[in-house]
Order: structure tokens, then sequence, then C-alpha cells
């Protein structure tokens, strides 16, 4: 009999990107040959290379590969070089809101784990963080101030105006506040949902209409946070939440801050789903929650984790290669607990050592 095949495009991107999907696709190379699944990998340009070689952000060779393929893997996109064009020819304006748009990817998972053996390079005050914690957010990703119109900068006499529309239709926060219940069954069973209902009329809308899904869903417990506490409750006591259900400009702020909290940008892994195909699978985009890091991009010690989770997350959820998933958060899991450790989360604590991309790629590798 013949393997089952996936086709992905592979998105690497920018900045560290390439250093990090590198030690990824090894991580794949070796789920395909241990589970008897074949993976063909599209490697396609996007974000600044892809202006640099292509003269556009978002090829038309890359969309139409994404959109042959079973799912895309991506790195990040943007730098310095690229940030004094004009805004929507910038890669994150040009290539990375599109691709979500285009497949309406309005789902964005992002899970923050902070591993026990990890709490230490959390800046968070100990206590508040013993014993690690798991806590998903659940980011709206194809609406609100980041999509609305009229978006735009405006002469009025002789100032400009710059104006950003929130918008949200019921439809809208009810898909996601679906994806945020479905979640917490698998979970602890509870959703906080965040908005601004004290001053937005979307608040209102958001809340009433969370409200309104939460009846489906009896044995899951709701509450509401406005987003300014939400990210002082965060950071108090991260342990007791589950899941957080946000619209796109809160959970992308929410987001990274749950990040840092867990310890590192550089282990945090994200999925941007579509709607469900049937049999718990999704068309998915799968990139690391952190960014290009051109800080310190090139070097070869960019903590690849969150690349590799992310090719995790897309097995489970684009493949529903849930085993292989599963022995990839293992093998990243007890390679933590091993003690390796790059600089973004090495805390010369005892039993630990620094170690650089490859050489995490290399210990991953040994464990899966
Ligand atoms: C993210 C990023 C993007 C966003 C940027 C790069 C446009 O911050 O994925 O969180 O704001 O959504
Ligand atoms: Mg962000």
């Amino acid at each position: 009999m013949s393997n089952k095949e996936y086709k992905i495009s592979v998105l690497s991107g920018d900045g560290i990107g390439p250093e990090v999907m590198a030690e990824a696709i090894r991580i794949i190379d070796k789920v395909s040959s241990d589970f008897n699944v074949d993976f063909i990998i599209d490697e396609q340009l996007v974000g600044g290379i892809a202006i640099d070689e292509t003269s556009s952000p978002l090829p038309d060779q890359t969309l139409n590969s994404c959109e042959h393929s079973d799912a895309i893997l991506f790195g990040s996109v943007g730098g310095p070089k690229w940030e004094s064009l004009p805004p929507d020819t910038q890669p994150e304006r040009g290539a990375l809101l599109p691709l979500r748009k285009h497949f309406g990817l309005f789902a964005n998972l992002r899970p923050s784990i902070c591993f026990p053996s990890l709490t230490n390079a959390s800046p968070i005050r100990a206590d508040l963080v013993e014993g690690g914690f798991d806590v998903l957010c659940v980011r709206e990703l194809t609406g609100g101030i980041y999509f609305g119109e009229p978006k735009e900068i405006q002469n009025h006499g002789d100032e400009r105006v710059a104006i950003d529309t929130m918008v949200y239709k019921e439809s809208e926060i009810e898909r996601i506040a679906c994806v945020a219940f479905e979640a917490a069954m698998g979970r602890n069973k509870r959703v906080t949902s965040i908005d601004k209902a004290n001053v937005l009329r979307n608040g209102i809308l958001w809340r009433e209409t969370v409200e309104k899904v939460s009846s489906k869903y009896p044995e899951v417990e709701l509450d509401h946070l406005y987003v300014d506490n939400a990210a002082m409750q965060l950071i108090r006591r991260p342990r007791e939440f589950d899941v957080l259900l946000a619209p796109n400009l809160f959970g992308d702020i929410l987001s990274d801050e749950m990040a840092m909290i867990a310890g590192s940008l550089g282990m945090l892994a994200s999925s941007s789903l579509g709607q469900s195909l049937g049999n718990g699978l999704y068309f998915g985009m799968y990139e690391p929650s952190g960014g290009s890091a051109p800080d310190i991009a090139g070097q070869g010690i960019a903590n690849p984790c969150a690349q590799i989770l992310s090719a995790s997350l897309m097995l489970r959820y684009s493949f529903g290669l849930t085993d292989a998933a599963n022995a990839i958060d293992l093998a990243v899991r007890n390679t933590i607990d091993a003690g390796y450790r790059t600089g973004d989360i090495f805390t010369n604590e005892e039993g630990t050592h620094r170690v650089n991309t490859t050489e995490m790629g290399d210990a991953i590798l040994s464990n899966l």
C-alpha cells in the first residue's frame, strides 16, 4: 500500500525564519520515515526576500503553491531593510495579512505553555508561575480593526487624519467564540472573553454574542474581562486561565504578553485555521508566534522550538496525524527537561546547558 501524501507550502521568509525552518524540516523528514507518510515540500518566497527577488512580498507563484497545498508552514517576515517601503508593500501588510484574509484563516490559536522545567525563564515572580501553566489564546484573525474600512490617512485642511475602523459582524464573533468553546471542552472548560465593552460598541456586541454562544456549552464556565484588566490579571495569576477569547487587536497584544510570561517567544507555536473541512481537520497556516528577530538572524542561535511545534500543530489540525504530533511535542518537552537551552531560555540554572539552533534540533531529533 502506498503512503499517505501531504503537500506543504513552506514559506521560510526573513530573519531567523530560514534557520528555524531548516530544523522543522529535519523533524518532518524523520516523521515521514517513522510514521510512513509522505510530505511533498514546496518551498516558496515570501516577505522581504520575495520583494528583493520578485518585487512582490507575496508573489503569484507563492499564492498559487499555497492554494494547491494541504497546509502552509510559515517562518517569519520583515526586517529593517524593508521598513521604509510604502506601507502596503511591506512584508507584514503585503504578505502575512493578505494570506490570512485570502484563505479565510479566522481562528488563530496560540498556546502559551510554560513547562514546569522552564519557569525560571519567565520574568514573572517564581511563586506565581511555579509548576508552569497552559493557556490557549484564541484570537479572531480576519476581522476587527485590522481589516475594517475605511482605513486611510486623509487630508483635513492643513493636517492629516488617520482612520482605522473596528467592525465586527455577529456571525464573525459567533464563529470564533465556537472555536474557543470547542477548545475549552477538550481542556479545562473555562473561557475568558476579552473586550472593551465599557467604551466600544464592538465590545457590547462581542460580549452579548459570546454570552449567546455560551448557552450551547453549559459545561464551560465563561467570564468576561476588559482588555486592560486582562493584561493585569494574566501577570498576576496566569495559572488560573484556560482559554482566552479575543478580538484581533486585543489577541495580538495579549498573546505577546502571554508568550513572555511563559518564558520566551521562541517556544510558542501558532496555528491560523479556516472553516473546518470535516473530521476535525482544517486548512491552516502554521507559524511561530515570534517574529523574524533581525537582531539575532544569521547567527544560528535562534530557538527552533516554536517552528518545530508549529509543524506539530500542522500535523494535528491539517493532517490528523495525532500520534506524530504527540511524538514531536513530547520530544521537545523531553529535550527541555534534559536541560537543553537556546540563548533566549538560558538562565544558567544547574543541569542546563546552552546550545545553538542546530544543536537544539539535533537533540529534539534524537528524542523523537
Ligand atoms: C502577529 C504579528 C502580526 C499581527 C504582524 C506582523 C502584522 O504581530 O502575528 O501577531 O499583528 O497580527
Ligand atoms: Mg503580534
